[in-house]
């Protein structure tokens, strides 16, 4: 959950390091540093708080040197401080290191090394690695740090460099990403590629199990457990620094929901014919599990599994294939009863949620073949499914996934057309293929009525509380708003399937309480309207989103009108309004949509 960048070449290590650790900082934000290594010295710099913070740090203190490693922190094992901040180094300055993930034997290793004599300043698990390399090192940082892994139980991306071979770092990974990028003499490893394709493009990316050990001239890839010496096949990077930047926009957040027309043509590109066919052949080698398949699961988190709601009720309308959708923390305790002929689908932005990693296993384990719908190429969840689609969404980088939950939306309309024509399954499909292309040219119609939805977050913005209500997909889609809402307004905000209103959630409806609501599905239009007018009557505030304004003058407070398309697609429209409520609501209180307080970009922890 933390990002963690490291450099060796000729340029000024301090200044791409923190240039590495402002793309990184949507993986976590409590705190941020550095460790450079001059003349002999490991200067370590690190502070509290956001990078920017770090960063007028740096400008009072010499961070000059080649070669260092850097991290920004979502706290784990203490709290967010500057002595828990990383880089760790061990009793003498020898060494530092910067860690993604979590050690699980961390208690059982300190107390063995407190029993050696080694004193600890932070409260943090990484802290033992580094003081374990200090007692392992006989004059081989390789060596050193590769014992020091094989005696870890837990999750981690680590990085380390010694004075005593000053151009070097060594990097481990266990279930966390790193990647290594192999610049022409410099190198530089990140856990993400935004913190690369600057410097380079060629890149490898170590698997679970391997180290790498890098200068400005070499890079060189073992398996820690056998030593033996790896020949990685390297791999490009397909897309530019400036995608991953905000384009003149405020946040990234905003930028990412204007790209989602983009998106949405990016993601049909190649796959959609006018016809109707689907072409999806990254599935070829597992259409024939499909096509037999007699139950699919669902399993993902957030905002996917939001998407997946609407997966299941595509799949199971479309395809008449039964369909069960599950949070994956739960999933992977509740002991799921799965047999032969089920399919696990798992959906993720990511592609390294520790949760939804954790499905894939437990279905693999159980002999249960697993797609899935995942945007970051070669990502952990990618790796390991027996298929993967990818969403072509491009780097997300704001914490609330916009764009991502559209495209993802867009891929299972794709996936439900594509397992009904593999089935045989029979049904009319004329309207959902004649508005599929319509599908972009309607997204950026929508951003146009932003005006209008500011007004509304105006409206919104000095309340402490709202419901979010639907039925049938427009519930999905209400879900997806209400989490928007309150993961960066801070505003809370409950999303009812409208017909359960009256169970019990009512009673908090009082004068003036917004009520935010989808409709667009024509077999409950009439049900979801006596739903609003029973929040009406005692008092509520009717934000009403609609692809049948004309139907609903009378009952809504604001109206915002979307474009008329088949009830099916109607979640890929009917959320840009929501994401754009929840984004001004957000801005408005004074928030950045951009870093959510407690939340982190990448779950790689459970
Ligand atoms: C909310 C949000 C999260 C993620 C969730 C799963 O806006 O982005 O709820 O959807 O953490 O992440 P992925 O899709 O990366 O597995």
């Amino acid at each position: 959950m933390c990002g963690i960048v490291g450099y060796t070449g000729p340029q000024q290590a301090g200044k791409i390091l923190l240039e590495g650790l402002h793309l990184l900082e949507y993986r976590g934000y409590d705190s941020a540093g550095i460790a450079v290594l001059k003349d002999d010295k490991l200067k370590v710099i690190k502070k509290e708080g956001k990078v920017a913070r770090l960063e007028e740090q740096l400008k009072k203190e010499d961070s000059l040197g080649n070669c260092g490693i850097a991290h920004t922190r979502w706290a784990t094992h203490g709290k967010p401080s500057d002595a828990n901040a990383h880089p760790h180094t061990g009793c003498d300055s020898d060494f530092a290191v910067i860690h993604n993930g979590i050690i699980e034997n961390y208690a059982e290793l300190k107390a063995r090394l407190q029993k050696n004599g080694h004193y600890f300043t932070s409260e943090t698990d990484t802290e033992v690695i580094a003081h374990m390399v200090e007692e392992a090192y006989q004059g081989d940082l390789y060596v050193a740090v590769r014992s020091v892994a094989q005696q870890l139980v837990g999750a981690y991306a680590i990085a380390v460099v010694s004075i005593h071979e000053p151009d070097k770092i060594v990097a481990v990974r266990q279930e966390t990403p790193l990647l290594i990028g192999l610049g022409n003499k410099e190198k530089i490893l990140a856990s993400d590629p935004s913190a690369l394709v600057k410097y380079t493009k060629k890149y490898w990316r170590l698997e679970n199990g391997e180290m790498a050990v890098i200068t400005p001239e070499s890079a060189e890839a073992f398996v820690i457990a056998s030593g033996e010496k790896i020949d990685k096949k390297i791999q490009e990077i397909d897309w530019d620094i400036d995608e991953a930047q905000r384009s003149g926009f405020d946040h990234y957040m905003r930028k990412e929901i204007d790209e989602q027309p983009e998106v949405i043509e990016n993601t049909l590109r190649g796959r959609f014919a006018k016809d109707g066919t689907i072409s999806l052949p990254e599935f070829d080698d597992v259409a024939e599990t499909l096509r037999q398949a007699r139950k699919i699961n669902i399993v993902a988190c957030g905002t996917s599994y939001h998407a997946g709601l609407v997966g299941k009720y595509l799949l199971e309308n479309l395809c008449s294939i039964p369909v069960e959708a599950d949070i994956a923390s739960e999933f992977r305790y509740r002991n799921p009863l799965m047999g032969d002929k089920d399919v696990v689908l798992v959906i993720s932005q990511s592609g390294e949620t520790a949760d939804t990693l954790a499905a894939v296993r437990l279905a693999k384990q159980k002999g249960v073949p697993v797609i899935g719908i995942v945007n970051v190429v070669n990502s952990s969840i990618a790796a390991e499914c027996d298929a993967v689609t990818y969403l072509h969404a491009g780097p997300e980088i704001g914490v609330a996934s916009t764009k991502a939950y559209v495209s993802q939306l867009v891929l299972l309309m794709l996936m439900a057309l594509y397992l009904a024509q593999l089935r045989n399954v029979e049904f009319d499909a004329s309207e959902i293929v004649a508005d599929i292309p319509k599908l972009s040219g309607y997204a950026s119609e929508l951003l146009q009525q932003e005006q209008k939805i500011i007004q509304v977050a105006e409206l919104m913005k000095n309340k402490g509380n709202c419901f979010f209500i639907g039925r049938l997909l427009d519930y999905a889609v209400v879900l997806e708003g209400a989490l928007k809402l309150k993961e960066i307004s801070y505003i809370h905000a409950e999303a009812k399937a409208a017909g359960e209103l009256k169970h019990g959630a009512l009673a908090l409806v009082e004068d003036g309480t917004p009520i935010v609501t989808a409709v667009t599905q024509d077999s409950i239009r009439d049900k979801m309207h006596s739903s609003i007018m029973e929040v009406k009557a005692r008092g509520g505030s009717i934000i009403l989103v609609t692809d049948k304004p004309e139907q609903a003058q009378d009952i809504a407070d604001t109206l915002i009108p979307i474009p008329k398309v088949s009830s099916y697609l109607s979640p890929i429209l009917s959320i840009i309004p929501l994401q754009l409520l929840s984004y001004h609501a957000a801005v408005l209180r004074g928030n950045n949509p951009d870093r959510p307080r407690n939340l982190a970009k990448s779950v790689t922890v459970e």
